[in-house]
């Protein structure tokens, strides 16, 4: 090209260059930019298709081919050959737009992803195509590639893998993609099977059908034919074809296919053999259509010499081609039943269109069974002929969409959370699923090891590249101003009335009627039924997520402010219960007060409702947006009144000692010196109290028990004394003095009953004191010996947590209830309670209970004879339990997990765990149960091996001690009792049974409870 004038090599260049403009186009992509020697153009972008990574590939290819020839014709005439480089890459990118003068816009993509490509045009070898990783991972099938090895490329840590195009691929569709990956088990569709199978049979019988298969992108249209076809094909000639996004431009290409298909025309053959296959086929066929032939010829590009229709009149010639393609049909129908399968009518050309048509009219009295499938933009004027029916696809149910799930990922229960939020996010739509899954494997987050396994827990997923294409492209073809309103009604949110939209968008009512009217009409939205307004819902969530990602962040901001000003107009009224979306809507603008302010709102009145696991969030983002406000000590009071409005939610969501809670806490001890009310300072403390006493850490624990004794006494409000005879109750019951918490129990009721309105919104230990006093003064007076109180207190208590409508509290009071039927041994009660328990706690996000409830139910399962099962079930509660930092209530759970282990006779075992059960009471000094730990060890050493009775004694005369050393009769009663057994054969007989008969006797209560009925059967044993 050097040698070459300026001129006379521009002369060469242009047309080189419009070869390639024209190839662009050809495929709907959009020229950003023509330089002298090359052009830089976007697919999918401005306008979105759902194969836009296809169409670049299309489009290339038709470039190299377009330049070989263009190249031997230069050559010819002894030029210089051109040759060009293409690279592709695909990606997101920010489209900057450019108004130019001439009322027409510019589109700019900035970023990563389209450096990647110009970086993948200097990489390619002369004359070809190279592309990403990441465009060959999406192409792979439909086109063959050659790997050029990993290349390092700037600014990129990570070396690229670098392929080069080859050619076409082996795979047209996408369910033929599908099926390459292995196809999912067929879920469901027996009705639209059996409708099939209907208008097969008469077809068969020479009534010749159509069916249409409508549906949204991705339900199951190809697959519905494809399982049929395979089910029934014996007997029947099937025939198929279908149009492509890019095919609208392309005359007769579902014919054209078909035809091929028919005369079995592959892509090597010349022309010559193509001409001899079709020859041939018409013969055999029937004799009479030879003059078809010329027609065909004409349309499969195979004539030779002069065409002997060169003369036709255009419209004449194509009629004629047409019929007679329909001819062969309807003849071929004749030797056996035929199925034709059109595929993707919304895509289709207009010539084939009219084939179409005409195939429609001539059918009626044929064998022949058309199969035809689209989406609902696609519409056609068959719906009045009798032989035509159409099944409307809707996305799997429920059970299907479960079965096809499991067919993917497995059976695990654990990937049952990671089904739900599949299913919630894909609406049962199977291409959806199956590509979310895919997203999964290819982002190494769900790893295939025999099962499904997921590699790390999922909040939130993403939406498949495919997924993006297919509902991008649909938001695209709306006109532009109902695009720009589907952003906007996207920023608002899933749902939105009318008067909230007529006060954001500024446009006469009359245009916004028409435009929801055509949005209603295209199905991205529906109305539904609303007091006083009307409302609309996007009929997809992910229809909402893929308009909002749309949007540029700047016109978020200021769509987001507008929402947040209107919803305070419209709602001045009513405001307390829009909190929740001004606080996101304002989140999302630039306006940290008002974000802060409606944030801060929201969280309170969640957290007023009982709303935990909400007002965290919310509470949490309040004090992330503080971060943005200037430092100093009106921060400094705000955040300490948020840190302690928030430390007691965590301690429910997230648990007592859980690192966040303790953390939240020690922030809030940071900030302590700005003030803030003496509620704040008293929050704090029980903050700090609490982490270390459900931590373990009980001589901390004390520490700050005696500050919250010192503060009290210097603020005597109810609301602190209250606090401080539940805290001492409850320290006094752990530290295995039941007397003393008898005492506190008592006074704190008798004041709670006297001063009913010292409980704030949020107790300060996120669980109602009045309930705590009821339920645990439940335990409490059941160790002291009070059976019957016992029971008419936590009665009592869960019936106070209903009352006051405090769903923690709940969950606290039912735990607890089913804590005082396992130490009763009430196991029915016991497995109810804790089941009740469990489903509460994780409805509202209280792991801590949870887990606790998880080992109580354990162990109602292992009594009742589930002894693996409970005894797995109790062990992972443990565990759980320890997850979130507690420590306490650890001594009881392994005393019932050897319990469980005794029975599955798993002595060792069993004696193991309430070794540990023993160091934990050692470390931390929590001694309520401590006297059963050691009665248990003692029967546990027995059944093992008689030799150990010696041992066993001494374990209950332990446990006798310590019951009687801590005012606990209940246990001093049990351990008598093993005593009693022990010794019944044995000089100490007497001695023993006066000693039981003596605690027995000291019994006011309780007679009918298993404890003492077993106490008073071993008393009236004849001596
Ligand atoms: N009933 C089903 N059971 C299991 N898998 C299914 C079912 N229906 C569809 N699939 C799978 O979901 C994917 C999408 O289905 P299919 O290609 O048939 O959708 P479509 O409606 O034809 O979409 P499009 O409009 O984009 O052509 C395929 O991989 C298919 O195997
Ligand atoms: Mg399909």
């Amino acid at each position: 090209m050097e040698d070459l004038d300026p001129e006379e090599a521009r002369a060469l260049v242009d047309p080189a260059l419009k070869l390639m403009i024209d190839a662009v186009h050809r495929f709907d992509g959009y020229i950003v930019q023509s330089t002298g020697d090359g052009i830089f153009a976007l697919f999918g972008a401005p306008v979105a298709h759902e194969d836009h990574p296809q169409r670049a590939l299309y489009a290339a290819l038709r470039m190299q081919d377009e330049m070989r020839r263009y190249s031997a014709k230069l050559r010819e005439a002894g030029n210089p050959p051109i040759e060009a480089r293409v690279g592709i890459n695909t990606g997101e990118a920010v489209v900057r737009t450019i108004k130019t003068g001439d009322a027409t816009t510019e589109y700019t993509p900035i970023g990563h992803s389209t450096s990647l490509a110009s970086r993948m045009q200097t990489l390619a070898p002369t004359g070809s195509i190279a592309v990403t990783e990441t465009t060959e991972k999406l192409c792979a099938g439909y086109f063959n590639f050659k790997a050029l090895g990993p290349t390092r490329v700037k600014g990129v840590s990570e070396p690229i893998n670098v392929f080069e195009v080859t050619g076409l691929g082996p795979l047209r569709t996408r369910l033929q993609r599908a099926a390459g990956r292995g196809l999912t088990k067929f879920v469901g569709r027996d009705r639209e099977m059996e409708a099939l199978g209907h208008s097969a049979q008469r077809a068969q019988t020479g009534r010749g059908q159509i069916v249409a298969a409508m549906a949204e992108a991705g339900t199951g249209k190809s697959r519905l034919f494809f399982e049929f076809k395979a089910r029934n094909q014996s007997g029947w000639m099937v025939l198929e074809t279908f149009s492509v996004s890019h095919g609208k431009a392309s005359a007769y290409f579902p014919v054209l296919d078909l035809l091929h298909v028919y005369f079995r025309i592959n892509a090597e053959d010349d022309i010559r053999t193509r001409r001899e296959k079709v020859n041939g086929r018409i013969v055999t066929l029937d004799p009479t259509l030879e003059d078809t032939r010329p027609y065909l010829f004409g349309l499969l590009g195979l004539v030779e010499g002069e065409d002997p229709l060169a003369q036709m009149d255009g419209q004449v010639r194509k009629r004629r081609t047409l019929d007679a393609i329909k001819r062969i049909l309807l003849r071929e129908s004749l030797n056996q039943p035929l199925i034709v399968i059109f595929e993707d009518l919304h895509w289709i050309d207009e010539e084939t269109q009219g084939f179409l048509n005409l195939l429609v009219d001539s059918i009626a009295n044929t064998k022949i069974l058309l199969l035809v499938n689209y989406r609902p933009e696609y519409s056609h004027h068959w719906n009045s002929r009798t032989y035509y029916t159409q099944l409307r696809l809707d996305p799997l149910g429920k059970e299907s969409a479960d079965e096809m799930l499991s067919a993917l990922l497995g059976n695990d229960s654990e990937l049952a959370s990671l089904k739900r939020v599949i299913i919630e996010k894909t609406e049962g739509n199977p291409f959806f699923m199956e590509e979310t899954v895919q997203v999964l494997l290819d982002e190494g987050a769900l790893v295939r090891n025999g099962t499904m396994r997921l590699t790390r827990p999922i909040s939130e997923l993403k939406i498949p590249p495919t997924v993006q294409g297919i509902l991008t492209s649909r938001i695209d073809r709306l006109p532009p101003d109902a695009k720009e309103l589907l952003q906007t009604l996207s920023a608002i949110g899933r749902e939105f009335a009318w008067s909230l939209i007529r006060s954001v968008v500024p446009k006469p009512e009359d245009d916004l009627n028409r435009m929801l009217n055509d949005l209603q009409l295209g199905e991205f939205i529906y109305e539904q039924p609303a007091v006083g307004d009307t409302e609309y819902v996007f009929k997809h969530a992910l229809t909402q997520e893929v308009s909002y990602n749309s949007l540029l962040v700047e016109r978020r901001k200021l769509l987001h402010e507008r929402i947040g000003a209107a919803l305070e107009t419209i709602y001045t009224n009513s405001i307390e219960e829009h909190l929740d979306e001004l606080a996101h809507h304002y989140g999302r603008t630039g306006n940290t007060a008002k974000a802060l302010d409606y944030y801060e709102r929201a969280g309170r009145l969640a957290v007023q409702r009982s709303a935990y696991t909400d007002g965290m969030k919310l509470l949490a983002t309040a004090i992330d947006l503080l971060t943005r406000l200037p430092e100093g000590p009106e921060r400094d009071a705000r955040e300490f009144g948020l840190q302690t409005l928030l430390g007691p939610v965590l301690m429910m969501t997230r648990g007592w000692a859980a690192p966040e809670t303790e953390q939240v806490y020690r922030r809030a001890q940071a900030l302590a010196e700005s003030g803030g009310t003496s509620a704040q300072q008293f929050a704090l403390l029980s903050g700090l109290f609490g982490g270390a006493y459900v931590g373990g850490r009980f001589a901390e624990a004390q520490e700050w028990a005696d500050e919250m004794r010192t503060f009290v006494r210097r603020h005597l409000e109810p609301q602190f004394l209250l606090e401080l005879h539940h805290f001492e109750w409850s320290f006094a019951f752990s530290t295995g003095e039941p007397l003393e918490a008898q005492r506190h129990v008592e006074t704190g009721l008798a004041f709670y009953e006297a001063n009913p309105d010292s409980v704030p919104a949020t107790p300060y230990s996120a669980h109602h004191p009045a309930v705590c006093g009821h339920v645990w003064g439940a335990m409490v007076f059941w160790l002291s010996g009070y059976p019957e109180k016992a029971r008419r207190h936590v009665e009592k208590g869960v019936a106070l947590a209903r009352k006051v409508g405090h769903s923690p509290s709940l969950v606290f009071g039912l735990f607890h209830q089913a804590q005082i039927h396992q130490i009763t041994g009430e196991v029915k009660l016991a497995l109810e309670t804790a089941e009740a328990a469990v489903a509460l706690a994780e409805k509202d996000g209280a792991p801590l209970f949870e887990a606790w409830a998880r080992v109580l139910r354990g162990w109602a399962l292992a009594q009742l004879g589930q002894v693996q099962d409970g005894i797995a079930q109790i062990s992972e509660g443990i565990a759980a339990a320890a997850a979130t930092g507690a420590e306490m209530w650890r001594p009881n759970n392994l005393f019932q997990l050897a319990e469980a282990l005794g029975k599955a006779n798993r002595i060792d075992d069993g004696l193991d765990t309430l070794n540990e059960a023993l160091q934990a009471i050692k470390s931390h000094g929590e001694r309520w149960w401590e006297a059963e730990i050691h009665r248990l060890r003692g029967e546990l050493l027995l059944s093992r091996s008689p030799s150990d009775r010696a041992e066993a004694e001494a374990s209950f005369n332990r446990a006798l001690e310590i019951a009687r050393r801590q005012g606990a009769k209940s246990l001093e009663l049990r351990a008598s009792m093993s005593l009693a057994q022990l010794l019944r054969d044995t000089d100490h007989r007497d001695k023993v049974r006066a000693m039981l008969a003596q605690i027995y006797g000291w019994f006011t209560e309780g007679f009918d409870t298993a404890d003492l009925k077993d106490a008073k059967a071993l008393l009236d044993e004849p001596a």
